[in-house]
């Protein structure tokens, strides 16, 4: 990848990429951007929220808006590890079986109320975003990058639902909400809804290949040492809280380190600034914590700990 002629990286790019979501998602800035730094980290999301908030939205905007492969999964009960990923069939005619590809052979794939499928289904999504590759009958299939998973989860529904254990959480790089949009806004979102759908005529703004830029870009970002101990030593905040009965794992680190080059990248730096960190490290960390149980009872939320974590680290200078 390093030998291609590429055009300069311009940091403008991610906020042209952030600005055409805002044109159809009525949603903070700050998590448009993030979704954003999210496919530039190399990552995957969960977007948890209510149901009829705009996650499905935000999905289907973010495919539109890059000019790239986009597949879409409804998660059920029977839904079997093989609709994931493809199957080999047997072709008659040259007498052979052939490997048919799933959806999770695209660029981009929204997979919607991921926790309503079993747990051998979500594993095998799981592992297909872990590994960037899918193995089938002892073959092995690599998923063309860019690659990014955006899956859906509704926080009230337990009926029926699987939900992902703290393990496989922690293979998403953030979890993102949406929350309702203020007043004029919804009152907005409603009019256009009605009148003229603004996704119908959303154009791309980006490719695959513009994104496979932006990605080796952040890449290169430059962190100092003494900004690595400083991701370290958070992570380690939140190990020795005992108000968390799990705290950050060492895949979180790489996680919050590459989110934080993307935002660096993102805010036209090469390198990257305690502050990058601390933007994202509760979209980044709070969904892979586990509350004790006092500290369920205290009604204290993850992110708020994690911004304890914040306050309590040492920032280099
Ligand atoms: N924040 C929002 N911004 C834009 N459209 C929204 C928003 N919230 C809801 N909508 C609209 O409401 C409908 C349902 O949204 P959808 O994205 O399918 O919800 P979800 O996937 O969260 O259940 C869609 O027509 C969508 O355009
Ligand atoms: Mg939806």
């Amino acid at each position: 990848m390093a030998e291609r002629a590429v055009a300069p990286v311009s940091s403008g790019q991610i906020s042209t990429i952030v600005e055409n979501l805002g044109r159809v998602v009525h949603a903070p800035d700050e998590t448009l951007r993030l979704i954003v730094l999210c496919l530039v980290a190399e990552g995957h999301a969960i977007i948890e929220d209510f149901p009829g908030v705009g996650k499905t939205m935000l999905a289907k905007a973010l495919a539109r808006s890059l000019d790239c492969h986009f597949s879409r999964l409804q998660f059920t009960p029977d839904l079997l590890p093989s609709d994931v990923t493809g199957v080999n069939v047997f072709n008659q005619r040259q007498n052979e079986f052939e490997f048919r590809p799933g959806p999770v052979f695209a660029n981009l794939l929204l997979v919607d109320e991921v926790n309503r499928a079993s747990p051998k289904t979500q594993a095998a999504l799981l592992e297909c975003m872990e590994e960037r590759q899918v193995s089938v009958d002892g073959v092995t299939y690599p998923l063309e990058p860019p690659f990014m998973v955006m899956a859906t989860q509704n926080p009230i529904e337990y009926e029926g639902t699987y939900p992902l254990p703290e393990a496989q959480l922690d293979r998403f790089t953030m979890r993102l909400s949406l929350g309702y949009p203020p007043l004029a806004e919804e009152a907005r979102m409603l009019d256009e809804q009605t009148s003229a759908p603004p996704l119908e005529s959303l154009l791309p703004v980006a490719d695959a290949a513009d994104v496979l830029r932006l990605v080796e870009a952040a890449r290169c970002v430059y962190v100092e040492e003494s900004l690595g101990r400083y991701v370290v030593a958070l992570l380690r905040q939140t190990r020795g809280d005992p108000r968390l009965y799990l705290g950050a794992s060492p895949r979180a680190g790489i996680a919050l380190l590459r989110v934080a080059k993307a935002r660096a990248l993102a805010e036209g730096r090469d390198y990257v600034a305690p502050d990058d960190v601390k933007a994202v490290a509760a979209p980044v960390l709070a969904h892979r914590l586990i509350l004790a149980p006092e500290a369920r009872s205290a009604a204290l939320s993850a992110e708020e700990l994690v911004a304890d974590a914040l306050a309590r680290t040492p920032v280099p200078v």
